[in-house]
């Protein structure tokens, strides 16, 4: 383990990079935010090659305009409609970040939190944020700790929580994916499987319409793996509202135990990725929205150039009966696992 300093935010606080590695992989953490800035995994060659976007240092963090590269997204993951819910028959409001709803919780997400670091080792690190009462709209004091561990082939992040009320978890790491390499271009050639029959249609808002659609016969159907590309541009209704994959698939068999729900593979490297987890839902998103991002060592990320796979409760569940409910209980243990496996 190497902690380092990662330089110093606008209010003059420091930040600290933390280095981990085991044969495999190393990862780096940033207590701001608790972000993953890099994975270093081997290339067919036995190369290390970083799969993750990120920035060099904390400004580019906490000057994030919008991306998320690398963040622990909470309170709740994805959008809100109307940037509101009821719970126990009480209205919440959330803040309205993106048009009239709520965009990964709002204006002061966790990722740009200093988080506490509560211990670190060669293998794994636990980050600590305290979340109070009505923290961006949500009801309870809320105890959060994000774990990172190397194992032998892979990477496990772990969430875990409390909170003294009834409130909405739904929590997920939002690391954008190169297989390639970062910053070596287009992801639309890596080759994707998702373990999913259905998925989440949205609208332009990229609100769920509250369906759940058949993936079979249409270009959401990764259930045999297949080029991001092949049919990304077809004519499809909740494709051209989102402007490409930016949705929601819902895990086959989901029983609330460990499922594999993507396996990817970078077309340059051969690197293949496999990701379990026990959240219902996993969206896939590939990088429509990045534009000229000035990211590490020099590269710069645009357009599809990077693809996230956030676990997670679908979108807006807590505003629909028929979806999985991101409920959890006072006082009640919660705790997600997103595991990460190379080949
Ligand atoms: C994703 C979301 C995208 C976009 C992105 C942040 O999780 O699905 O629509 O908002 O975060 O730029």
């Amino acid at each position: 383990m190497k902690s380092e300093g990662f330089g110093k935010l606008t209010t003059g606080e420091n930040t600290t990079l933390y280095t981990l590695s085991n044969e495999q992989l190393t990862i780096t953490v940033s207590d701001f935010g608790g972000s993953m800035v890099n994975l270093w995994v081997k290339d067919k060659q036995g190369n290390p090659v970083d799969i993750v976007l990120g920035f060099d240092n904390v400004s580019g963090y906490e000057g994030d305009d919008g991306t998320y590269i690398g963040c622990n997204v909470g309170r709740n993951a994805n959008r809100i409609h109307n940037a509101g819910f009821f719970l126990n028959g009480k209205k919440y409001e959330l803040d309205k970040n993106e048009g009239t709803n709520n965009l990964h919780s709002g204006f002061n997400p966790y990722s740009k939190r200093m988080w506490k670091v509560n211990s670190v080792n060669d293998n794994s690190i636990s980050l600590f944020l305290f979340s109070p009462h009505m923290d961006q709209g949500f009801p309870g004091n809320m105890d959060l700790t994000v774990t990172y561990l190397l194992e032998a082939n892979g990477l496990k992040i772990t969430y875990d929580a409390s909170c003294d009320e009834d409130t909405v978890i739904n929590i997920t790491n939002h690391s954008y994916f190169n297989l390639n390499g970062q910053g070596s271009g287009t992801i639309l050639k890596h080759k994707v499987k998702i373990n999913a029959d259905s998925f989440i249609p949205v609208d332009t808002n990229s609100i769920p319409t509250g369906d759940i659609g058949n993936v079979s016969g249409t270009p959401m159907d990764f259930t045999v793996s297949k080029a991001i590309g092949k049919d990304i541009e077809s004519d499809f209704e909740t494709l051209h509202n989102t402007g490409g994959y930016d949705h929601n698939w819902c895990i086959n068999n989901y029983d609330g135990t460990l499922k594999e729900a993507v396996v990817a593979e970078g077309d340059m490297t051969g690197i293949k990725m496999m990701i379990f987890t026990d959240y219902p839902g996993i969206q896939m998103y590939v990088g429509n929205f990045l534009d000229d991002i000035k990211g590490k060592e020099g590269k710069v990320y645009n357009r599809r150039e990077g693809i996230c796979f956030e676990p997670q409760f679908y979108p807006d569940s807590v505003n629909h009966e028929n979806f999985y409910s991101p409920v959890c209980k006072a006082n009640q243990p919660f705790h997600k696992e997103i595991i990460y496996r190379f080949e």
